[in-house]
């Protein structure tokens, strides 16, 4: 087993054991993927200011993210089919989650079912939402997040329709996958992978399979995304979606200043800077390159969050500083999953709460909370 230290240690793990189709669906982007390129290299761009001589005992990463207490300023993405990259992953990475205090987000797409996930965790997660055409189906799955006490609802805007993903369309990607010749060849050389799966009975997406008409397996992900999701949501949408739920509501998606005034309007609790990790608007700008504009609109009205890029404790600070008062984590937690199972996901929340805490005293500053622009150089 090599040594990890770093996330990058955990991708080159999860490529080798995770079937081609699955590892590729989450390690991509739309079209020529360069929005997804950009949201991890622009964080290189921003240089952090070195202190010296001053006290760095007694330090703390935490604080709240819509007002729920938090280790660190870290909350796991909603992401699609994260049960594919390990047998019952939804799961595992929630308990991970819970058990070093940041929040899960359940995605709509997951394979896990929401009363599953409840069903082996102690503490409320997060459930993300899609909407989808059949209203129907939007207001029970709303009914069964509250039923499952969810803390906070996560609201989609940014997948109306679905960006053009190549090799998703390459794999020809559905859960479980077709056993077509490439298919089994790929899945011979990743056995690991292969014994998980037969001894789990979550191979579906479990929140939606059996809970829609006419929906008992996934054709082609990106057929089914084209049929289901709704390309007419709109505002009413959210104000209906907020007062079905009636909770803490979170708007994820905005990269533009009037969108984040509208989230405002609407009176969510917060919203979360995302270009969807640079799977839908290629040539959209990185996440961490529209997060100032935004918080200098609303940020003193609206928590504002953010994704897209995160791959390490630096990362975190930097966004943190830039106003962000929360970043989630996909792709990372997913390298984690798919190289080593819940242990993995524990691992990736380990290196970058060490990276944040040691970034953070290497700036003189000894709690997250009194984090600001001042350490970064101008
Ligand atoms: C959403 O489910 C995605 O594939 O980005």
């Amino acid at each position: 087993m090599p040594v990890i230290t770093c996330i990058e240690d955990l991708r080159q793990l999860a490529q080798r054991r995770v079937p081609r189709m699955f590892y590729d669906y989450a390690d991509s982007g739309s079209w020529t993927e360069s929005t997804y390129r950009a949201n991890e290299s622009d964080f290189r761009g921003i240089k952090l200011r070195q202190r010296v001589a001053v006290n760095m005992e007694n330090r703390s990463t935490a604080t709240t993210m819509v007002g729920q207490a938090v280790s660190m300023p870290v909350a796991l993405a909603p992401t699609g089919l994260t049960g594919m990259q390990h047998a019952d992953g939804e799961i595992l990475a929630a308990q991970a989650a819970e058990a070093f205090g940041v929040p899960f987000t359940l995605s709509t797409m997951s394979i896990c079912s929401i009363e599953d996930v409840a069903a082996r965790t102690s503490k409320p997660f997060w459930f993300q939402l899609y909407v989808m055409k059949d209203r129907g189906f939007i207001e029970r799955l709303i009914d069964r997040a509250r039923a499952a006490r969810c803390s906070a609802l996560v609201l989609t805007l940014d997948l109306q329709i679905l960006g053009q993903r190549h090799k998703d369309l390459k794999n020809g990607l559905s859960a479980p996958p077709k056993p077509t010749l490439a298919n089994l060849l790929n899945l011979a050389t990743k056995p690991r992978w292969c014994l998980g799966m037969l001894g789990t009975p979550r191979r579906q997406f479990g929140n939606i399979v059996g809970h829609v008409k006419g929906v008992d397996d996934m054709s082609s992900l990106s057929d089914w995304a084209a049929k289901q999701f709704d390309p007419a949501l709109s505002w009413d949408d959210v104000a209906w979606i907020k007062q079905r739920w009636g909770g803490k509501l979170i708007l994820k998606g905005i990269q533009d200043v009037e969108d984040a005034r509208l989230a405002v309007q609407s009176g969510a609790d917060a919203l979360v800077v995302s270009n969807h990790g640079g799977r839908q608007l290629d040539g959209a700008e990185s996440s961490i390159r529209a997060l100032p504009a935004i918080v200098d609109a609303v940020g003193s009205e609206i928590e504002v969050h953010m994704d897209g890029g995160i791959r390490s404790g630096q990362d975190v600070l930097k966004a943190w500083a830039l106003g962000a008062r929360g970043c989630y984590i996909g792709r990372a937690f997913l390298y984690g999953l798919g190289a080593m199972g819940g242990p993995g996901v524990t691992k990736v929340l380990e290196i970058i709460h060490k990276e944040l805490d040691l970034s953070m005293a290497f700036c003189g500053r000894t709690r997250i909370t009194d984090v600001d622009q001042s350490i970064l150089l101008k």
